[in-house]
């Protein structure tokens, strides 16, 4: 098979290089599975190692379809319809799916909107990922602190045409060698973290033609700042 020219690699938009990444990830697990396989055949007649190698089938397989998930949810994201959405409403949506998890983390969550409603065309399945992942993310940081606050602020200025949320936490804060990467695809510092989140989040947010920022540093907590135009184009 022919070699993928380096320049090819390089000039790889950062949705295709995420896309690419996480196809490649199937390759261990699958491995996995027709190594489990193969032992099972080896084996047929152990019982014991026969259900050994099919729960490693069943782990492994778990682990594909979580990684095909992603592919799907990124899939859907790069179909870009736009509509009009109130941004207060898709925050609180947001926040609502992690209510088990900030009640059982004895985490205080302060919402401040400067409207409601604040309307703004978007595409809202992708906002919501933005939103969901720098949510996690937070509430990930607060794990090791004692003092636990989720801040949610919104605020717009029609006349200038843009919407602002930042999302800011207590928690661990980011050292200056990890913020200068945390936007890049495959960078994480969690054990079981894929890198992909926030390298999801700044491409959607660019393709609203906005910005995301994030301000931070180590014992601090950290905010991460999401700039949008309200009435982006549909492209
Ligand atoms: N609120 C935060 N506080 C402290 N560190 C953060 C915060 N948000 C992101 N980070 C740092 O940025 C890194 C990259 O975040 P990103 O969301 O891209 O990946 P991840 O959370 O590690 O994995 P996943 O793909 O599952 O989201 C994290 O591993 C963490 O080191
Ligand atoms: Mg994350």
């Amino acid at each position: 098979m022919k070699p993928i020219p380096l320049k090819d690699v390089d000039t790889l938009d950062p949705i295709s290089e995420i896309v690419t990444m996480l196809a490649h990830q199937i390759n261990s697990p699958l491995s996995c599975i027709i190594a489990s396989a193969e032992l099972s055949t080896c084996h047929a007649d152990d019982e014991t190692a026969i259900k050994k190698h099919c729960a490693n089938i069943l782990k492994c397989a778990d682990m594909i379809r979580d990684l095909n998930r992603k592919i799907l949810k990124i899939g859907k994201c790069c179909h870009f319809r736009t509509e009009m959405v109130d941004l207060t409403t898709l925050l609180d949506n947001c926040l609502d799916t992690f209510k088990d998890m900030y009640e059982a983390g004895h985490i205080t969550v302060k919402r401040t909107y400067d409207f409601r409603p604040m309307p703004i065309r978007c595409n809202p399945f992708g906002l919501e990922q933005v939103f969901n992942n720098l949510i996690l993310n937070a509430l990930d940081a607060m794990n090791t602190v004692t003092d636990r606050r989720l801040f949610i602020t919104a605020t717009c200025d029609p006349a200038a045409g843009t919407a602002s949320v930042w999302i800011r936490d207590t928690g661990t804060g980011i050292s200056d060698s990890v913020l200068s990467r945390i936007f890049l695809p495959d960078f994480t510092t969690k054990k079981n973290g894929n890198g992909l989140g926030l390298a999801i989040c700044k491409y959607i947010v660019e393709k609203h033609q906005g910005n995301i920022e994030a301000v931070s540093s180590e014992g601090n907590g950290a905010s991460f700042g999401v700039h949008l135009p309200m009435k982006v184009l549909s492209s």
